[in-house]
């Protein structure tokens, strides 16, 4: 038999562990950074509100088609999408750390896919030339970018006219972003809202580019 005091004492540890894990969430949330390497046991966890297949089809990757990843890290959706635009098409792939791009290229070889090209890469300054890519996406990134702003735009920048943009998000990311917070940002930057897929809590949401207008600041 457990003591009221022995439940009284339990409860209270849980209420100082939950606590303090909304503290560490929200001071992660106001300092936005990269998800480090060493934690990357969380970022292969299975995702049953963003699966590959809700990717896939609100992307719609066809073959021969050049296409770009923002922040694949270890490669979770990555060879999903090189298959997809398999036998020409390409897969490229910039991420902010270097163990992330090291990791990716082994996973893609181990995988069999010959078509991804990770780099290293700052999503606020692409370093891809304007109109180069036919769609582009990124799951569980945004939020870590300090600038999102700046990072759509240079989304924007690099697709080409009719270009294709999915944006993941999903609880229990300290870095979540709301769709209505994506989309107000998104829309500032030239990017149209088309349509998403998921709950409030973990989406795929896809934007579409404006064909008039000049949105291109940098
Ligand atoms: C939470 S992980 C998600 C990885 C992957 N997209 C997935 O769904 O598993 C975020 C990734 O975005 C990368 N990242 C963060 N800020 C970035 C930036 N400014 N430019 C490019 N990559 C960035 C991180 O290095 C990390 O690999």
């Amino acid at each position: 038999m457990v003591s009221r005091r022995t439940s009284r004492v339990a409860v209270s540890l849980l209420g100082l562990v939950l606590l303090a894990g909304i503290r560490y969430a929200l001071r992660w949330r106001s300092n936005p950074s990269p998800c480090p390497y060493s934690q990357r046991v969380w970022i292969d966890l299975p995702r049953p509100g963003i699966t590959h297949s809700k990717l896939r089809t609100l992307l719609d990757p066809r073959p021969g088609e050049r296409i770009l990843e923002l922040g694949p890290g270890t490669g979770y959706y990555t060879g999903t999408i090189a298959q997809a635009v398999e036998p020409n098409g390409t897969v490229h792939a910039a991420d902010v750390q270097q163990a992330m791009v090291e990791h990716l290229h082994v996973r893609t070889r181990q995988q069999g896919h010959r078509n991804v090209e990770p780099i290293r890469g700052d999503g606020q300054q692409l370093p891809y030339p304007d109109d180069s890519f036919d769609a582009a996406y990124l799951v569980l990134v945004l939020g870590e970018i300090p600038d999102q702003e700046r990072a759509l735009g240079e989304l924007e920048r690099i697709l080409k006219p009719g270009g294709r943009l999915v944006v993941g998000e999903s609880l229990p990311d300290p870095h979540f972003v709301t769709l209505e917070t994506l989309k107000r940002r998104a829309e500032r930057q030239g990017l149209e809202f088309e349509d998403h897929g998921g709950t409030r809590v973990g989406y795929f949401a896809r934007f579409g580019i404006q064909p008039m207008g000049d949105y291109r600041s940098h």
